[in-house]
């Protein structure tokens, strides 16, 4: 559904941030893209929305594509209730009437582990990890076939990660999208993703089956951010979580 191929990004003054990249996403799959702060993910993704321009390189995507950052707090609108939120991207992405939005946004809040009461909230009123259910459920109104989640859990705390994770899990088991889950955090993908592609300085130095590349990692670069997580690697739990 996604292939990026050969993508390489010279920034203004010379500076290669991508260089040679190649990955895929298949439909449905979730594909996750680790490397440390500073390694050209963030870069890739934003080529692969379309928010920055390649150098050089192509990016075929069969579908549309929507994109959750790591603060949702400065991709929400203050001053708009989440349902209102939600309504407004299903007024400009479907033919739904009031009625039809009205249920997709229950159908939707629910899908994210909110409800109703979470409807009529204001960003402000909502956890840290409430907004990132509703940046969640937002970019899933638009019905996009592929999710670009960019360092999505590294602002939460490890618990409230592992609520928006274990979210993650049940929300492609339940609409077949794709992930594109980019992180500096090797621990969160196990559960997530299928398959992982490691990043270092803007090129992939390993990739595979996430089993693969966590348990016999070839590339010294991997078995280092292996060795630089301190925690256990998280487990799913059954089921969505509802929002703490
Ligand atoms: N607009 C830009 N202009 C110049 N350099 C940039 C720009 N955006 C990112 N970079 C540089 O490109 C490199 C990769 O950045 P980024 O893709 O954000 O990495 P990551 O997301 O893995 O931390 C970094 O050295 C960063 O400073
Ligand atoms: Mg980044």
């Amino acid at each position: 559904m996604l292939e990026v191929r050969n993508l390489r990004k010279v920034f203004k003054g010379g500076f290669v941030a991508v260089d040679g990249v190649s990955f895929s996403v298949p439909a449905g799959g979730s594909l996750a893209v680790v490397g440390e702060s500073g390694s050209g993910k963030t870069t890739c993704a934003r080529i692969v929305t379309g928010l920055e321009k390649a150098t050089s390189g192509t990016v075929t995507l069969d579908g549309t594509v929507q994109m959750v950052f790591q603060d949702p707090y400065l991709s929400l609108d203050r001053r708009q209730t989440v349902a209102s939120c939600l309504d407004e991207v299903l007024a400009h992405h479907t033919r739904l009437d009031r009625a039809g939005r009205r249920a997709r946004t229950a159908e939707l809040l629910s899908l994210v582990g909110l409800d109703e009461r979470h409807g009529t909230a204001l960003p402000r009123g909502l956890s840290g990890g409430q907004r990132q259910r509703v940046a969640i459920a937002r970019a899933l109104a638009a019905d996009p076939k592929l999710l670009v989640l960019d360092e999505a859990v590294a602002a939460l705390d490890v618990s409230i990660q592992a609520q928006i994770l274990n979210l993650l899990v049940d929300a492609r088991a339940a609409t077949g999208i794709g992930y594109l889950f980019i992180t500096h955090d090797l621990s969160v993908v196990r559960h997530v993703c299928e398959d992982v592609v490691v990043m270092s300085r803007g090129t992939v130095v390993e990739s595979g089956r996430v089993e693969r590349v966590l348990e016999e990692p070839e590339a010294a670069y991997t078995r280092k951010l292996i060795g630089s997580v301190p925690r256990p690697g998280w487990v799913p739990t059954r089921g969505v979580s509802r929002a703490g």
